[in-house]
């Protein structure tokens, strides 16, 4: 039997979700949100409008994971690397965006029943921004659908470090090292991303196969999903998408595929190699 599809989506959408199936969405998805430079310069405007184009992306993407039961949404909107890199005026414009779109968001995000919250040396932030953030998780703090977390000022190895220094300053207070469990649990333990599953999916935009410093201890397993589309042209059904991809994979976590062997590379007759 066809399952049914959740309201508000458009034709589009519904084709593409009826694709899928619906036991085995992914539990984690994460962004890498790319292009939004590109996408302004192909059509000769500046780099900040493809920024603000991609606001409604950020909008549609969190409604339709929301309405399709996605548990959990990561969307990686600032990394640590941006601030250092990038013109001070773009910087700027991108605080004030976030800022309009924090103030702006919490209504449909408390429509969708989604509760947000944040990764990131928050602490580094601007305080106007940091305020708005306190405002918008708290606005959104009841809801029991959809958790969306934004990396904010993110960075993976400074996550990692910041993970060591917890573990370390534990053992401290724990009479030293050997009063501490250190094992992969306890540091997932002490990552930004305590309690959150790891991510199934990963998704990057724009065409680029690279992670960015993006949760490189949570996307140990995760299936990767490149698409040409730029940031500020992706929608709810680009994510449907995504996820239709996703389910084709046969997923092996270092063990054997279902049919209980390693897939061969073609080019590789008889030696399939290390098999991740
Ligand atoms: C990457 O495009 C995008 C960013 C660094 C910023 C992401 C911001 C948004 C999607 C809009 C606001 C987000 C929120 C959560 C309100 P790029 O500038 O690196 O593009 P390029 O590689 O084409 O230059």
């Amino acid at each position: 039997m066809r399952h049914t599809v959740p309201a508000g989506m458009d034709r589009k959408e519904s084709e593409v979700y009826l694709r899928l199936d619906p036991a085995r969405l992914p539990q984690h998805i994460a962004i890498i949100m790319d292009g939004n430079g590109r996408w302004a310069r192909r059509r000769h405007m500046p780099r900040v409008a493809g920024h603000r184009a991609g606001v409604a992306s950020v909008r549609s993407t969190v409604e339709t994971a929301a309405r399709i039961g996605i548990p959990a949404l990561t969307l990686y909107a600032f990394s640590e690397e941006n601030w250092k890199k990038r013109p001070k005026s773009e910087v700027d414009f991108l605080m004030r965006l976030l800022c309009r779109y924090l103030k702006a968001e919490i209504k449909t995000l408390n429509e969708n029943n989604v509760r947000l919250q944040y990764i990131g040396r928050q602490h580094e932030l601007p305080e106007s921004v940091q305020r708005e953030m306190e405002e918008a998780s708290c606005a959104t703090s009841k809801n029991t659908g959809m958790l969306l977390t934004l990396a904010l000022n993110y960075s993976a190895r400074s996550e990692i470090v910041d993970a060591f220094r917890s573990l370390a300053e534990a053992a401290a207070r724990n009479g030293g090292l050997d009063h501490i469990r250190v094992d992969e649990q306890s540091i997932s333990d002490h990552l930004y991303t305590r309690g959150l599953p790891d991510p199934d999916l990963v998704i990057r935009t724009s065409g680029e196969m690279r992670l960015s410093n993006f949760l490189l201890w949570q996307l140990a397993y995760a299936e990767i999903y490149v698409t040409q589309t730029l940031w500020p042209d992706f929608r709810g059904v680009q994510l449907l998408e995504g996820i239709e991809e996703y389910q084709k994979r046969d997923r092996r976590y270092g063990g054997l595929g279902k049919d209980g062997h390693a897939p061969q590379h073609p080019s590789h007759h008889g030696h399939a190699g290390a098999n991740r």
